[in-house]
């Protein structure tokens, strides 16, 4: 369990805070990590992450990608590409990766800049607003809302469903339950309703598209299989990208210097997004099920075994990157792996960063410059994001 005196547990309320050194200390002294109490490995630097999230033959995603999941080992129910192999997967992410192309992502340009008017525009004149309660739980819960064609009137209710996603998520120490984790949100009824009212979004194409499954077969997705899609869809892109916006609102207060910068030449801020996403990851980590032994640093982790990869940590290994401790959105930051890497790679990384772009243009034209009220910040009380509930910014103090 221990290398000296190095302990790294991912549900540690004080590590959390700043995990940043551990990271370090494990990359340098137990780049292959064993926690015999929790019941994991890990691997912390860079190059040993990258390959592991290459490695489909020793390390699966169909016990889930979650530690507490992954630790559990359960079979999943089909549909939740994100916790699929190849060839399955291949075929499931094909169906949703044609709605998330660039010129797809790049269409929504106008419409998100609109809801980021709409949650920024009443707070001016306020002496505060709150990054993660105006924008995180708004803006990726609307744009999500949009692209499933959720009618504008189901807003509340959206704005409830977004706000248990921010919530609802294993904590620590809580463990997950298998109905949390998968819990689709009440989509169910959307998809119900879409199948009567088809229009021009996600939902009506998944129910609608013909595709050749692992069996020869050319068939439509059940309702039952949109349904999952669609929890998969907004599971991995509202809690990830709403807790963005309280690291931008902190880290960019710490970095008044660099926040000027961007006020002077807003064409640096979609750098700025790119090193905040490398800097403070939102989803410090993810897991594979070990399917046949697997040796690091000569030692066998064990068929069995779940191996959690700390991606936050690779983004941080000086192997790769200059200065890693520093943000600075003039370095080249191209490798990180917040999105992840390989065939999991983030579907929503281009829909991710069209939202960070444009709510911090939004921000830094209405308010060019905050402090943040730490003192009434909020941390998430959850291990598998790290980031904020509430991000209070105390506006033009700096
Ligand atoms: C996959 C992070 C935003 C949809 C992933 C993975 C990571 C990640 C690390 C890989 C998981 C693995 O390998 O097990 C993030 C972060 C985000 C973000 C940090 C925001 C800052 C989004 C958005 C969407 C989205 C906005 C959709 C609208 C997905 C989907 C997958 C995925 C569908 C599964 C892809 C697959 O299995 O092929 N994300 N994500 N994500 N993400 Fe994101």
């Amino acid at each position: 369990m221990r290398a000296g005196d190095l302990y790294y547990d991912p549900y540690d309320v004080e590590i959390d805070a700043d995990p940043y050194p551990v990271y370090r200390r494990l990359r340098d002294e137990a780049p292959l990590y064993h926690n015999e109490r929790l019941d994991f490995w890990g691997l912390s630097r860079y190059e040993d992450v990258v390959a592991a999230l290459k490695d489909l033959r020793r390390l699966t995603s169909t016990r889930g990608d979650i530690l507490e999941v992954v630790k559990a080992a359960p079979v999943m129910p089909p549909g939740i590409f994100i916790n699929e192999d190849p060839p399955l997967h291949t075929i499931h992410r094909a169906l949703v990766s044609r709605m998330f192309t660039p010129k797809k992502i790049r269409a929504l340009e106008e419409k998100v800049r609109a809801f980021c008017a709409a949650c920024l525009d009443p707070l001016v004149g306020e002496e505060r607003f709150d990054f993660v309660l105006d924008i995180g739980a708004e803006l990726p819960m609307r744009t999500i809302g949009m692209l499933f064609g959720i009618p504008d009137s189901e807003q509340a209710s959206l704005r409830s469903t977004a706000q248990r996603a921010l919530r609802n998520q294993p904590g620590r120490p809580l463990p997950v339950t298998k109905e949390k984790y998968f819990d689709g949100g009440n989509y169910g009824e959307y998809v119900k309703w879409r199948v009567d009212n088809p229009s021009d979004d996600i939902i009506t194409e998944l129910l609608t598209l013909e595709f050749t499954d692992l069996s020869g077969t050319v068939r439509r997705l059940t309702r039952q299989e949109v349904q999952i899609f669609v929890g998969v869809i907004a599971g991995a892109g509202v809690e990830t990208t709403g807790r963005l916006f309280g690291w931008m609102g902190k880290v960019l207060a710490e970095h008044p210097d660099q926040r000027a910068e961007l006020v002077a030449d807003p064409a640096l801020i979609p750098r700025a997004v790119e090193e905040l996403l490398r800097y403070e990851p939102p989803g410090p980590h993810v897991a594979r099920y070990v399917t046949e032994d697997v040796e690091f640093y000569g030692q066998t982790v064990p068929a069995g075994s779940a191996l959690l990869l700390m991606l936050s940590s690779a983004n941080h290994d000086e192997r790769q990157f200059l200065d890693p401790e520093q943000f600075d959105i003039h370095r080249d930051i191209s490798q990180h792996v917040t999105f992840g890497h390989g065939v999991h790679f983030c579907l929503g990384a281009g829909l991710a960063r069209l939202e960070g772009r444009i709510a911090l243009e939004e921000v830094l034209k209405r308010w060019p410059d905050w402090e943040v009220d730490l003192s009434a910040a909020r941390r998430a009380p959850t291990s598998t994001v790290r980031g904020w509930d509430s991000m209070p910014a105390l506006i033009g103090r700096s």
